[in-house]
Order: structure tokens, then sequence, then C-alpha cells
């Protein structure tokens, strides 16, 4: 039966009907907010403003302890932590220093919101000094297979410092089956990997990098990232990474791959998050603060369109925000 008899509109004209067919919930126990930790004394109150991403913050380790309840307060389920050490290296061995930023700042935050998940980001570049994410052969290209043990070595520390789950995002072939090895070799067997697994080389990550302090000094990530216009390989990525012991997978950025957050959902049947990426925070920041977007209003239907797009977890700067608008 079509119109006149079927009229899609009767089940739209209440908010009480609206609410009764709503396909699909968002709500802060699903999301997952960054946080950037610095080892500098971090401006006023530990917090220094990142000029590309309003609202968000460099965090010293005493204000990412505020921060970590305040986000725990707001029922957010988790923070993913980046580190900001003092000093970077060629190997970046600042990663996996057991007195390193992040392994300080997850000791603290464990130890003030033991109910607040942990999850880390293992990646090299914001502690090599050229800023790529892993180690440099002499031409300059990333050895991945040398990459490995460096990536396996930072996860377990991590993990030993108290995080609850590691998530590797330099995109080496075999990082999540070595990090598995190294995980489950010392006693960390409970500790699961949320991969990374379609990570694009993407313009999207511009402000992060400036938060991070991780742009590379020459050249660019397309050596190891994924290419935007490639959406089989992206699947078959995140298969290989189910393969080697994954226990969620990722798909970043967000908002131009929702395509892909549904097939890889098909494709691996695990939980999986999407990274909805400092470049998508700064262009509603943006825009809302020139006066031409409702902010409130179009975070919530991003974030509601992720988890159509089927997003199980939600990795957004907007997590604080959005939890206060969904009270
Ligand atoms: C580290 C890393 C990056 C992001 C998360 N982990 C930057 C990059 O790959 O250049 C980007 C996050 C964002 O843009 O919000 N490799």
């Amino acid at each position: 039966m079509a119109f006149p008899q079927t009229r899609m509109r009767r089940l739209r004209a209440s908010a009480g009907l609206r609410g009764l067919v709503r396909e699909t919930d968002v709500r802060a126990g699903q999301f997952v907010l960054p946080l950037f930790v610095t080892e500098a004394e971090g401006g006023a109150g530990g917090r220094e403003a990142i000029a590309t991403m309003p609202g968000v913050e460099r965090l010293s380790l005493a204000a990412v302890v505020a921060e970590a309840q305040e986000v725990a307060a707001l029922g957010i389920a988790a923070v993913m932590l980046f580190g900001l050490p003092a000093e970077k290296d060629e190997h970046g061995s600042g990663a996996w220093d057991p007195e390193g930023v992040v392994q300080l700042a997850i000791q603290a935050i464990k130890r003030a919101v033991p109910e607040l998940l942990v999850i880390t980001d293992v990646c090299l570049c914001e502690y090599t000094d050229h800023g790529h994410c892993g180690v440099l052969r002499e031409d300059a290209t990333v050895d991945n297979d040398a990459t490995l043990e460096l990536l396996a070595r930072t996860a377990v520390s991590h993990a030993r410092a108290g995080a609850d789950l590691v998530a590797p995002s330099d995109m080496m072939d075999g990082r999540v089956r070595a990090i598995r090895e190294e995980l489950d070799g010392e006693g960390f067997s409970d500790t699961p990997i949320l991969a990374y697994s379609a990570k694009f080389a993407s313009a999207f990550y511009g402000p992060f990098r400036e938060a991070a302090d991780s742009a590379p000094a020459f050249g660019d990530r397309r050596g190891y990232q994924l290419d935007p216009a490639n959406g089989r390989e992206a699947v078959r990525e995140a298969l290989l990474d189910v393969q080697e012991g994954a226990d969620m997978v990722m798909v970043k950025p967000a908002l131009a791959y929702g395509d892909l957050i549904r097939e890889v959902k098909r494709a691996t049947r695990l939980p999986v998050a999407a990274y909805n990426v400092s470049g998508e925070y700064a262009m509603v920041k943006a825009a809302a603060a020139a006066g031409y977007l409702d902010e409130r209003a179009t975070v919530l239907e991003i974030l509601t369109s992720l988890r159509r797009a089927g997003a199980d977890t939600i990795i957004t700067y907007h997590a604080k925000d959005a939890a206060r608008w969904l009270r």
C-alpha cells in the first residue's frame, strides 16, 4: 500500500511518536574523550589552550587528574591519552619510558578515578624528533619491522602503568600481533587492543598535529596510512587486525568515512570505534563561532550519524559538551 493509505508523516507528528520509533541512541557511555598530557608546566592551572582546537587544552599531570574526574562525573566511558614529552629522539624512546608523561598520567588517573577507562594511543610520532610514526631507515622511509618491537614495548609499558586498553595508531603491518604477543608474554593477556585499523592519510588531522606537536618534519604519512580513495583495502586491513588479535577496530576519520564504519562492522563483527578527529571538530567549532551553525544541534546530529553508520564507540573532542546536552 502506498499513498494515500500510507502516510510517513503519521509517526513524525509528535515528540512522543518520534521517540517511540527512534532507531538510534547516543549516550555518554559510548564516548571516549582524547586528552593531551604535557610534561611542560602547561600554562595557568596547568592548562594551555590549543589554537587550532578551541575548547581543547594541553594538560599538566595535575590538571589531567582534575579533568578525568570531571569526565567521569559526566558519565563518559573513557579518556584516550596522547603525550607531549619534554624531549624527543630518533627512536622515540620517551614512548616506552616507565616514567614517561603518559605512563605517569595513567597511574595518576587510575589512582584518582579507578572507574574511568584509560585508553592509550600507541604510536611513536609524538616522541620521535622527525615526527614519523616509526624508526627511519637510511633512505628516510619508515622501517616497518624494526618499529614493531618498539610499539610492543610501548604498549606493555602502558599496560604496566595501568592502561585498560591500548590503541596502536601507527599503521605498521603486523603491529597488532606483535603487541598481542608481547602483552601476553608480560602477563597482560587481559588487556584488550583497540586497533586503529582503517586509518587514512587525512587532511583532517591538521589541528591535532599542532596540538600534539607531531607533524612529520619532512614528507607525509602516505607511505603507511591508507589512501582515502580505498574502501576495500580498509576492510582488508580490519580483517587482518582481527586475525592478529584485535578486540576492537577503528575507522578514522569518521565523518567522510561512514560507508566504511558500516562495512568494517559487517565484515569483522567486532565492536567498532569511530574517531571524530580534530579537523572535524575544528570545522564545527569555527562555523559555530562565526554563527553559521548551531553547535549543539550539529554535534548531536554528527554523533547520531556515526552511531547510525554502525559505530559502537565514538572518540570525540565534543564528548564533554555532548554528555551535558544529553543529560
Ligand atoms: C598519531 C595519531 C594522530 C591522530 C591520532 N593518533 C595523528 C596522525 O596520524 O598524524 C589524529 C587525531 C586527530 O586528528 O584528532 N599517529
